[in-house]
C-alpha cells in the first residue's frame, strides 16, 4: 500500500481543490465540481461517485455532497443532471437556457433532464462506510424521502408501460453522450429541421472546444442535436408525459437501467435497515423486474445485451459493441451462458482487452475512435462498474475475479502513470501524458475512483 500513498495524497488534493461552497437563499451548500475548466457546476452521477470516494476521507463532506445534489430536486421528484453554481460561467449551455425556474426550490438553477441514477447507490455506500451513527440518521431523514420521490418520479414518467426498463430522452441522460449506440437515432434528426437560431447559438457559445481539441469532444452536429432536444423539451414545458411521446430520441439504455436496478436494491436495503419494510419491498420488486428485463435484452445473434430504440412507438434493438454491454454484470442480470461470452469478450485484445482496458467502444468496431469522448477512450467510472460487476460473479467463475483484479490494477496504473484525467487513450500509445490522458485534467471522479479502488484492494 505504501507505493500508493502518493497517489492517494494527489487524489485528496484534487478533491480539496475542486470543492466549492455556494449560498442560496441563506443556505450554504458544499459540493465538488468535476473540473475547474468547463465543468464548473455539480453533476449528478459525477457527484454521486465523488461522495463514494470522499467518505473514505471525510464523512461529513460525503454527506454534504449528496445533500447538495438533493437540493436541486424538483417539486415533482426529478433530480436533474446539473445543479448550477450561481455566477460560474465557463460551461455551455448556461442555466437560463433550460427555463426550469418554476420546478425548483427558489433560487436554485438546474438542467431539466437527469443522469444515470447513481444517487441511491452512493447514499447506501456512504452510509455503509461512515461510522458516525447520528450523522447517518440525520442524513437519512432528508435523503430517504428525497430518494423515494426521485425513484417514484422515474418509474412513473420513464416506465409508464411498466416493463422494468426506464426510457431516457437525451444522450446526456445516458452519461455516454456521443456513444455510437445513439448514432442511428440521432441521424434521424435531420440537421435541416434544426432552426438556424439553435445552430448559431451553438456556434457562438459552445465552450468545450475552446478549452480542448475538438477531436476529443462530440461533433458539431451532435451539439446541434443536443441543444435542439433541450429546446423541444422546453417547448413542452418539461411535461414528461408529452416529452416521452414526442421526443425524437427515446431509448431503453442498458447502462442507465443497470444502475437503476442496483439503485433500487440500494434504496430497498436502506429502507429495510432504517425503518420501512413495506416500502423496501416495493423498490426490491422494481429491482427484480429490471433485472429480468435486462437479461431479456440479450441478443444471441450479436452476443450482447442491446439498448432498445423506443422512439415514437418503435421497438428496435441497438447492437453496437460498447462497454455498456458489460453493465448487466453490475445489475446481477447475467446467466451462466451470457457470463461465459462476456468474459471472452472482455479478455479479447481485439475487442475490449486493450493496453488500458476497458475501451468505451470495441477496438475492432468500425465506430472505434481512440480519443473521441465515449467512442473509444477508457473511463475510470465505467471500469469501476465493470470491476464491481465482475466481483459479484467470482463465486460462479474464478475468471471473473481474475479479470476484476487485472482491470483494477490496470486502472490504477493508468492513472498513476499519466495523471487524473477525465478519460484515457485505451491503446496507451500517445506520445506524452496528455495524449494518453484525455479531456480535462485534475478530474474529481477520477480522484474518487482511485480512492474507492485502493480501498477495494485492501479487502
Ligand atoms: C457535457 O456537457 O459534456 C455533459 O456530458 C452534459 O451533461
Amino acid at each position: 500500500m505504501q507505493q500508493y500513498l502518493e497517489l492517494l495524497n494527489q487524489a485528496k488534493a484534487i478533491l480539496q481543490r475542486n470543492t466549492t461552497t455556494v449560498t442560496v437563499n441563506g443556505k450554504l451548500y458544499e459540493r465538488r465540481i468535476p473540473s475547474k475548466d468547463f465543468y464548473v457546476h455539480q453533476w449528478l452521477w459525477d457527484s454521486a461517485g465523488v461522495a463514494m470516494g470522499l467518505v473514505h476521507l471525510h464523512e461529513e463532506a460525503a454527506f454534504n455532497e449528496l445533500l447538495s445534489l438533493m437540493s436541486g430536486q424538483w417539486h415533482n421528484g426529478l433530480i436533474p443532471h446539473i445543479i448550477y453554481n450561481p455566477g460560474a460561467s465557463k460551461y455551455y449551455p448556461p442555466a437560463e437556457q433550460w427555463q426550469t425556474g418554476g420546478f425548483t426550490r427558489e433560487g436554485i438553477q438546474t438542467s431539466g433532464i437527469t443522469d444515470p441514477p447513481l444517487l441511491a447507490i452512493a447514499a447506501e455506500y456512504v452510509c455503509e462506510h461512515a461510522s458516525d451513527d447520528q450523522k447517518k440518521r440525520d442524513f437519512l431523514t432528508v435523503a430517504l424521502p428525497s430518494l423515494m420521490a426521485y425513484h417514484d418520479h422515474l418509474k412513473r414518467y420513464r416506465d409508464p408501460e411498466e416493463c422494468g426498463l426506464l426510457t431516457i430522452v437525451h444522450p446526456w441522460e445516458s452519461g455516454t453522450d456521443d456513444s455510437p449506440r445513439w448514432d442511428s437515432i440521432l441521424r434521424r434528426i435531420d440537421l435541416n429541421v434544426i432552426p438556424a437560431s439553435i445552430k448559431a447559438d451553438v456556434d457562438l457559445n459552445r465552450k468545450d472546444i475552446t478549452y480542448q481539441s475538438s477531436a476529443e469532444r462530440p461533433t458539431r452536429a451532435d451539439y446541434y442535436r443536443y441543444i435542439y432536444l433541450l429546446e423541444c423539451f422546453k417547448d413542452l414545458a418539461w411535461n414528461y408525459t408529452k416529452i416521452l411521446h414526442e421526443t425524437p430520441f427515446a431509448v431503453k439504455d442498458i447502462l442507465f437501467n443497470s444502475i437503476w436496478e442496483r439503485a433500487n436494491e440500494a434504496l430497498a436495503a436502506l429502507l429495510q435497515t432504517y425503518g420501512n419494510q413495506e416500502k423496501a419491498n416495493k423498490y426490491q420488486r422494481w429491482a427484480e423486474q429490471t433485472q429480468e428485463a435486462l437479461t431479456n435484452t440479450w441478443s444471441e445473434e450479436h452476443k450482447q445485451y442491446c439498448d432498445l430504440d423506443v422512439t415514437q412507438g418503435r421497438h428496435r434493438a441497438i447492437a453496437v459493441p460498447t462497454n455498456g454491454i458489460f453493465m448487466p454484470l453490475y445489475a446481477g442480470a447475467v446467466t451462466d451462458h451470457q457470463l461465459d461470452i462476456l468474459l471472452d469478450r472482455l479478455s479479447n485484445p481485439e475487442e475490449f482487452c486493450t493496453e488500458y482496458p476497458v475501451p468505451s467502444t470495441a477496438l475492432n468496431s468500425r465506430y472505434f475512435d481512440k480519443e473521441r469522448y465515449w467512442r473509444g477512450p477508457t473511463w475510470p467510472i465505467t471500469n469501476y462498474f465493470i470491476i464491481e460487476g465482475l466481483k459479484a460473479y467470482k463465486a460462479r467463475q474464478q475468471h471473473a475475479d481474475q479479470l476484476a483484479n487485472f482491470f483494477m490494477r490496470k486502472t490504477i496504473q493508468m492513472i498513476s502513470d499519466h495523471g487524473f484525467w477525465e478519460y484515457f487513450d485505451p491503446l496507451g500509445d500517445g506520445t506524452d501524458d496528455h495524449a494518453k490522458g484525455i479531456g480535462f485534467s485534475s478530474f474529481s471522479w477520477t480522484a474518487a475512483i482511485v480512492i474507492q479502488l485502493l480501498n477495494m484492494m485492501r479487502y
